[in-house]
């Protein structure tokens, strides 16, 4: 049977990234930051000025996890979920944290 493909989602600071590099290490399967990933590959499209950070090419990064996502066994760390295709996932955690602990741990950052 293929590998599981989940999605660790909620809003920056609640430990996505901790858990989902946890979770790789005790189970074998594929850790992958969407951030880190547009990054590298320069998926942007355009900046946000308002924001002061670099606008996301949705379509491009579906497009480049597409042939992984179909394999299996991949775990997806992203704030956003909205533009991921439902089909790609067996199980989607969306991940909470007390907001006055969140506020300390973004602060900090
Ligand atoms: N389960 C947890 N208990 C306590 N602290 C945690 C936990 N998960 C993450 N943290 C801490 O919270 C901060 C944010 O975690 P991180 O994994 O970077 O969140 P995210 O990837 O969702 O932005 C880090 O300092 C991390 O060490
Ligand atoms: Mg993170």
């Amino acid at each position: 049977m293929q590998q599981p493909n989940i999605l660790l989602t909620g809003t920056p600071g609640v430990g996505k990234t901790t858990l989902g590099k946890e979770l790789a290490s005790r189970s074998g399967l594929k850790y992958i930051n969407v951030g880190d990933l547009a990054k590298e590959g320069q998926l942007y499209d355009g900046y946000d000025e308002e924001y002061g950070c670099p606008i996301l090419d949705e379509d491009r990064v579906v497009d480049e996890l597409e042939n992984q996502m179909k394999e299996g066994g991949v775990i997806i760390d992203y704030h956003g979920c909205d533009f991921f295709p439902e089909r790609w996932f067996h199980i989607v955690f969306v991940l909470r944290t007390d907001n006055s602990v969140l506020y300390k741990r973004l602060e900090t950052r």
